[in-house]
């Protein structure tokens, strides 16, 4: 299969292909490797993963293509897996069915057999969610920061839960969501935005923007414009994806209809 890579700069490298499917299997490509590169090597940083319904034939790659390891080396990755998801709904328990915690079990802990324990997600059920964000964010810097970064992209530009207006700065914290937010993730909440928490956890674009790598992936026509915004602004606060233009190493992997470009 022909590879489409467009290098647009030299810190921004753009993969796209036909369709999610084998957008995920380049995805998963590059993601095996670290892990595999991860198993050879001390001090590796942990992955930081993120959720929406972009993520999950992304995760169904991946364990399938682990799934295939031998059984020595799968062991080893399991003990050693470490990772740090981007956000989480504040007021649900992690066995809530619509919780992005209930999301990494259903798509990524329970298939592939990995301790829950070392798949970390911000506290959305703590009495004090703002200390919560704080403790979350002490974890990631005792654990040396992220280093390869998943991301999907809002339908108002945010990444994380970081919500225009947004700058660059910002850390992890509590927010609250905007109505375009609740209504994008109400499929997960019988369709009804008014179940979808009003506010979140999240890492901020500071935190993102200190991983080694940022994956930014993004499919289907519903998401070229804020993409094309995202790419044809640097730095503008009402789009948060902009600022990710900033980071060394920044990879966009796109399918043909978020591209634009469907059927052509
Ligand atoms: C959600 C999450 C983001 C996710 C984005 C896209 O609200 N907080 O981390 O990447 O929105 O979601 P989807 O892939 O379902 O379009």
């Amino acid at each position: 299969m022909a590879i489409i890579v467009l290098k647009i700069t030299d810190t921004i490298t753009i993969v796209r292909r036909r369709n999610p499917q084998q957008l995920m299997e380049a995805v998963v490509d590059q993601l095996e490797q670290g892990l595999l590169d991860s198993l050879e090597q001390e001090g590796f940083r942990p992955l930081g993963l993120a959720t929406g319904r972009t993520m999950e034939p992304l995760y169904a790659a991946l364990v399938s293509r682990i799934r295939e390891w031998p059984t020595d080396r799968l062991q080893l990755l399991l003990q050693r897996w470490l990772s740090f998801n981007l956000d989480e709904y504040v007021g649900l328990p992690p066995e809530h069915p619509s919780s992005f915690s209930a999301f990494m079990g259903h798509h990524l802990v329970r298939p592939l057999g990995l301790n829950p324990a070392q798949v970390l997600l911000p506290d959305g059920a703590a009495t004090n969610p703002a200390a919560a964000a704080d403790c979350f964010a002490a974890k990631i810097r005792s654990a040396g920061g992220i280093g390869a970064q998943l991301l999907g992209l809002g339908s108002n530009g945010h990444v994380g839960f970081n919500e225009p207006p947004c700058g660059p700065d910002v850390r992890c914290r509590l927010v609250r969501l905007s109505p375009t937010t609740r209504l994008q993730n109400a499929a997960a909440f019988q369709g009804n935005p008014r179940l979808v928490p009003e506010e979140a956890i999240t890492l901020g674009l500071q935190e993102i923007l200190a991983a080694n790598e940022l994956h930014l992936i993004v499919t289907g026509a519903a998401k070229a414009e804020i993409l094309r915004k995202a790419l044809d602004t640097e730095g503008d606060p009402e789009v948060p994806a902009s600022w990710l233009r900033r980071h060394p190493s920044l990879w966009l992997w796109v399918d043909d209809a978020a591209w634009g470009e469907e059927g052509q």
